[in-house]
């Protein structure tokens, strides 16, 4: 398929699919719906009770004659007892090898509906319609799919690429201004892993609601970047460099998100604060210039996100939840940092003191 401004192709070989973005533009998921349903293809949505209620009239409009299961709202329905409750309810649909499901929702539908379908009867196709703007510029491309357990996020999944994904930013009208943002961070991480003009952009107009007129492009223009880095390196597997690279900001986020029990801040807040960190650390090292890494904390901030923890948090705590054990602090960690704005590299000999240093400038105690 050859891109245009609306479609782009994350190439995969005989699993490449397009994504649709657009503003208002519902043609190509109602002619895929057509086409299914000439096919007689049985079908199912998954969503989570939100996104059920506020976009209702979409939903309506375009579903109404699919089965429909609604998962409650939030993070801590990504488990493998709602796994259980979906694949029960794609049986007693009688959804078969040939059906399809369409993962209506933010990125917890997505990765729940995408492992759903990676499980059900040994894997079945599925589709994502994001309606977060996090969703649409990170979790529904690239076919990472799973749930958490008790033990830790994400622990649980599949590969598992969806034939499409279609975004309409109209979705995005209904969602808060503090998840708005969150989407914005991982949009704001593209830029400075890949894509300086990206960056610059997003320092000169800042984006922080789903009318804004360059809004379309921007999303577009982080699904490329995402989508020629799983292309390249679908599985996460290369030495160095690669897949890894989307990980910038995540090894601190993650512990943020971690000690803070999931609660109070955002997966996205915590890739905020964590990529201010990444680019501290990366001042220290001497990669990129303090300015630079000001700048980067300007950037997160303008475009409504923290840039430090919103607690004092021990930063031994956090280094000990990175799986870094504080036994190693004389020794040297693997992380994501910025070789300048716009390029980031995996790097295996971070000294741990600089880490601790970066944790600590960033509010940690
Ligand atoms: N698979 C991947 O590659 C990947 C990448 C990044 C994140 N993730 C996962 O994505 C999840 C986070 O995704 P998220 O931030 O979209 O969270 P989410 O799915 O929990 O959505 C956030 C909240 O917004 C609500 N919502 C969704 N759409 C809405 C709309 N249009 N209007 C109003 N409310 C709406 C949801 O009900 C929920 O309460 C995490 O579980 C994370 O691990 C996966």
């Amino acid at each position: 398929m050859k891109d245009s401004d609306s479609i782009l192709t994350v190439t995969l070989g005989d699993r490449s699919y397009p994504i649709h973005i657009g503003r208002n533009e519902t043609t190509g998921l109602t002619h895929t719906l057509e086409r299914i349903r000439d096919q007689k293809r049985s079908c199912a949505v998954i969503t989570d009770s939100t996104v059920e209620l506020v976009q209702s009239a979409f939903i309506n409009d375009l579903f109404h004659d699919i089965p429909r299961i609604a998962i409650p709202a939030g993070e801590s329905s990504k488990n493998l007892s709602q796994l259980e409750q979906v694949l029960e309810f794609l049986a007693e649909h009688r959804l078969n090898r040939q059906s399809l499901i369409f993962a209506v929702g933010g990125g917890v539908v997505g990765d729940l509906a995408g492992f759903a379908a990676a499980c059900y009867m040994r894997g079945i196709d599925f589709i994502q319609v994001p309606t977060t703007l996090l969703a649409m510029v990170d979790s529904s491309v690239g076919g990472k799919t799973g749930v958490n357990l008790a033990s830790g996020k994400n622990l649980v999944g599949a590969f598992l690429q969806p034939q499409a994904v279609f975004i309409d930013t109209l979705r995005l009208d209904t969602l808060d201004k503090k998840e708005f943002a969150a989407g914005m961070a991982e949009i704001i991480k593209a830029g400075l892993l890949a894509d300086r003009e990206l960056f610059e952009k997003l320092e000169q107009k800042p984006v922080t609601s789903s009318n804004d007129p360059n809004l379309v492009q921007i999303i577009r223009r982080a699904c490329s970047i995402k989508a020629q880095i799983v292309s390249a390196d679908e599985r996460e597997s290369t030495a160095s460099g690669g897949r890894a690279l989307l990980n910038l900001g995540h090894t601190f986020g993650h512990a943020i998100e971690n000690v803070t029990g999931y609660q109070g801040v955002l997966h996205g807040e915590g890739v905020a604060i964590g990529t201010v960190m990444a680019a501290d650390l990366s001042a220290m090292m001497g990669l990129i210039s303090p300015g630079d890494s000001q700048r980067i904390a300007a950037v997160f901030a303008a475009n409504g996100l923290p840039t430090r923890l919103p607690t004092a948090i021990p930063a031994a705590k956090l280094l000990d939840a990175m799986g870094r054990d504080k036994k190693n602090r004389d020794g040297l960690l693997r992380f994501v940092v910025l070789s300048s704005i716009g390029e980031a590299i995996t790097h295996d000999n971070v000294p741990v003191d600089l880490v601790m240093k970066a944790l600590s400038n960033g509010g940690a105690t």
